[in-house]
């Protein structure tokens, strides 16, 4: 099935690990072709062992879409598409230690995100990836009736607000499906997540809590989840389409560096 690639699954669901592939160069139409496969049938893919520049990084996120600036974290100096995720004895908080799915507040959520650390602690800061299609298929017949057609509201500021600490700044806020069907898989995934999702639309707030208390517990379960163990060079595909992701930060006051770009999406239907 894949011939210039090979690939080692990780969970019978979700995430598989990517070999026989050296990102810091240009890679032929059929190994984007054979990687976009990959993303489909896993969500998530890992690569080992590639020493990325900003511009190799680059180049590869771009062979799979448009590169989006992020909305509400700085980029770092010279590239507006690259963001550092960047963790250490000064940290007072880290990048995703919540579920999110990645600026789920935009009206176009990310297709995908790829991250690349080049400095990890000798143990901890694993991240963990749940899939909301495992989420979504595991639900009673009679919640995934409750939900079809449903939408959320996703808000981005109440999320940089609190770290940035600007309330003059507004950041994105959109409505969004709460079960969305995947562009290239035409699966159905869940796409509610505890860090940008405020509330249902068209339900009282005590309705709306609730619910939403049971569907974040509801796709935490780990029979639905991948944990990615980091090296130095390691690097981390995801489809924001149908997963999120958590990272752990159970390694302070040590330091964890790298950077990510974040690949357009589309308007979830
Ligand atoms: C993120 O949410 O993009 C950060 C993930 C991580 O640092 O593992």
């Amino acid at each position: 099935m894949y011939q210039t690639i090979q690939v080692t699954p990780m969970t019978q669901r979700v995430g598989a690990e990517i070999f026989g592939v050296d990102l810091t160069q240009s890679l032929s139409a059929q190994t984007y072709d054979e990687i976009r496969r990959a993303l489909t049938e896993y969500q998530v893919i890992f690569f080992r062992d590639q020493k990325l520049d900003h511009d190799s990084h680059k180049r590869f996120g771009r062979g799979f879409g448009e590169l989006i600036i992020h909305p509400g974290v700085p980029s770092i100096e010279g590239h507006p598409d690259i963001v550092a995720i960047h963790a250490d004895a000064q940290s007072k908080y880290i990048a995703g230690e919540n579920w999110h799915s990645d600026l789920t507040c935009n009206e176009e959520p990310p297709m995908g995100s790829i991250l690349y650390l080049h400095t990890v602690p000798e143990v901890g800061g694993d991240t963990l990836f749940s899939s909301m299609y495992a989420a979504y298929d595991a639900l009673s017949d009679k919640m995934k009736a409750y939900l079809e057609g449903m939408t959320a509201e996703h808000d981005g500021n109440h999320v940089y607000q609190k770290i940035f600490k600007d309330l003059d700044k507004r950041y994105p806020c959109s409505d969004h499906p709460i079960v969305r069907t995947h562009p290239v898989s035409g699966r159905k995934a869940l796409f509610v997540n505890a860090s940008y999702t405020t509330h249902i639309n068209g339900v009282s707030d005590d309705e709306s809590d609730a619910i939403l208390a049971y569907l974040y517990q509801h796709c935490a379960n780990p029979n639905f989840q991948v944990r990615f163990r980091w090296k130095p060079h390691s690097l981390a595909f995801w489809d924001n389409r149908c997963l999120q992701h958590l990272a752990v930060w159970d390694y302070f006051p040590q330091v964890r560096s790298g950077f990510r770009v974040t690949i357009k999406g589309e308007k979830p239907v």
